[in-house]
């Protein structure tokens, strides 16, 4: 149903252009980077390096036009129930709009709450900082260990790291997610149970990895303590399940409440930002909300042909459905964006890895792409040789802030040339030609240059954007953020799924809790029978703990 007749004419658009060299789209218009770049809030983007004309983006934002992309995006800020298989809004850009008078959602005003649970959190992250708050034996807080998962970690982890220069250093927070137990005991082997606070994240707060790592770590405070009632100094939880937390024994005031209309992936707006709080104090982390607001400001009132959000989004749909490119790479040339691809990773691949349309029939088109990346310069020395001269070529995310955080003077420049020169290798590449000549300069004879050359060729064309900060600030991390979160929806809002759903990770969960109940032998043999290949590995792990 996304094919109408603006999608026939990409498809007859991309055969004519399938084959442009974006070279030759350079050297016939001088002024392609004036033109193919935008400036929103603290985000630069230079999208010249891509393989469209003016004619490429004409014909996307028709079709955008074509599937009511603006009223997609007035439903999201209107709250709408987006959600529409938990019947849930999507309003994560009202906890970044946190100054408005008013906000109803079922006819209930939502900003009160919200700005309550901001307050909260300054007095609490006051009182931390201050050493107001104590631990059980009175002494103050030095590490905090947030306990979560998916949403309920990728997000603080990241962001806590990417603003590890405007650390308060107060606290030290450390990051739980794993059911791998290594990961809990070889965080809590260094700490001290008297100044370690555990912040348990969960939206349901019925997660079973939180849950596990959360009773563990209960077990390991109340055992070195010996006081039943240190709970209440050293856990705190946020979650939208309030009966469960405070069954789980933690006081009511050491709950900070979100909301069933936040998703998980976009709720680091939210309490679930207490790591971050602590880390950097609340201005700063109302610095991020505010950097995050001013770039769905843009969203929403920007023309589409200069509207960030919307181009991208565009550009990720042209790969993705008319070149069939399955990944996107994501490469910050930035130490402290190192969680960054991973927490786009859930961000675009939990909301938009989907087969069923909004009206429940399945999609006929491609839709959610693979997320990959990491930081460089790393990946030049590991997988940008598949980026240049694999055989397959997918778009890149170039993301470099122009200011370091560091006063080591050459650093920067280097790393800032380094970033460059690979978006303008993907460009340009390298034909046999060049790399002869070359080699015949570097007194190579001509036979063996012939034979070497060929192994140098580089076939270029290969497209990125490039994200210019001028410093990764809270605010601009906020809007960084915020751009992606866009991006995800413009994709999916004109792929019409449901982003804001995620029942592919459901089944796994219940189908681990019938398997661990099987791995009792007295329950093995139990109905329905195993596929051969299950049992078979269930087998070789009871046999080997039974012997071990
Ligand atoms: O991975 C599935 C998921 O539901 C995510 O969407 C969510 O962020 C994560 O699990 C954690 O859920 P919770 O915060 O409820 O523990």
């Amino acid at each position: 149903m996304q094919r109408n007749i603006d999608w026939e004419k990409l498809k007859q658009h991309y055969q004519t252009i399938a084959a442009i060299e974006m070279s030759d789209l350079f050297r016939q218009d001088p002024k392609r980077f004036d033109t193919f770049s935008i400036e929103a809030p603290e985000i630069f983007l230079d999208y010249s390096k891509n393989r469209i004309t003016h004619e490429t983006l004409a014909l996307l934002l028709k079709w955008a036009e074509s599937r009511s992309l603006d009223q997609a995006i007035d439903a999201l800020f209107s709250g709408k129930i987006l959600n529409i298989t938990e019947q849930r809004e999507a309003l994560h850009t009202a906890l970044r709009n946190h100054q408005q008078n008013s906000f109803l959602v079922h006819n209930q005003n939502i900003m009160p709450a919200i700005r309550r649970t901001l307050a909260q959190m300054r007095q609490f992250v006051d009182q931390i900082h201050n050493h107001q708050w104590l631990g059980a034996t009175q002494k103050p807080i030095t590490d905090c260990v947030n306990v979560g998962i998916g949403g309920s970690d990728l997000g603080p982890r990241m962001a806590t790291f990417a603003l590890q220069p405007y650390s308060r250093q107060k606290v030290k927070c450390h990051f739980v997610s794993n059911l791998d137990g290594a990961q809990l005991s070889e965080t809590l082997q260094p700490l001290n149970p008297e100044t370690t606070l555990f912040i348990v994240a969960s939206k349901t707060f019925t997660t079973s990895e939180t849950l596990t790592n959360a009773r563990s770590a209960r077990k390991w405070l109340l055992d070195a303590l010996q006081d039943s009632n240190a709970m209440a100094r050293h856990f705190i939880a946020v979650s939208a399940n309030i009966p469960e937390a405070k069954a789980f024994g933690i006081p009511e005031e050491n709950i900070f409440e979100f909301w069933d209309w936040v998703g998980g992936r976009y709720s680091l707006w939210s309490a679930i930002g207490l790591p971050i709080a602590l880390s950097i104090g609340m201005d700063r982390f109302e610095a991020l909300l505010e950097g995050a607001q001013a770039m769905d400001r843009h969203f929403q009132t920007t023309a589409f042909e200069k509207n960030m959000p919307v181009q991208m989004g565009l550009l990720n749909i042209w790969y993705r459905n008319f070149y069939e490119i399955q990944t996107h790479a994501i490469i910050p040339y930035a130490h402290h964006l190192q969680f960054f691809p991973s927490y786009l990773q859930q961000l675009f691949m939990e909301s938009n890895g989907k087969t069923c349309c909004v009206d429940g029939v399945r999609t006929d088109i491609q839709t959610g792409e693979i997320i990959w990346g990491g930081v460089g310069t790393d990946g030049q020395h590991a997988y940008h040789q598949w980026l240049h001269q694999g055989t397959q070529w997918v778009p890149v995310d170039f993301i470099l802030p122009i200011e370091a955080h560091h006063d080591l003077e050459s650093h920067h420049p280097l790393l800032f040339a380094n970033c460059l020169a690979q978006s303008q290798v993907l460009l340009q590449g390298k034909t046999e030609q060049e790399a002869y000549e070359e080699l015949l300069q570097k007194d190579t004879t001509s036979k063996q240059a012939k034979e070497l050359a060929k192994h140098k060729v580089m076939e270029g064309n290969r497209p990125s954007n490039t994200l210019l900060i001028k410093k990764l600030t809270p605010s601009a991390l906020g809007a960084l953020i915020a751009l992606y979160e866009h991006v995800v929806f413009v994709q999916g809002a004109l792929w019409n799924i449901n982003s804001f759903d995620q029942w592919g990770v459901e089944l796994g969960k219940t189908r681990a809790k019938a398997i661990v109940n099987r791995l009792h032998p007295a329950n093995f043999e139990e109905e329905p029978p195993l596929d051969s290949s299950t049992a078979g590995l269930m087998q070789r792990f009871t046999e080997h703990t039974k012997n071990s």
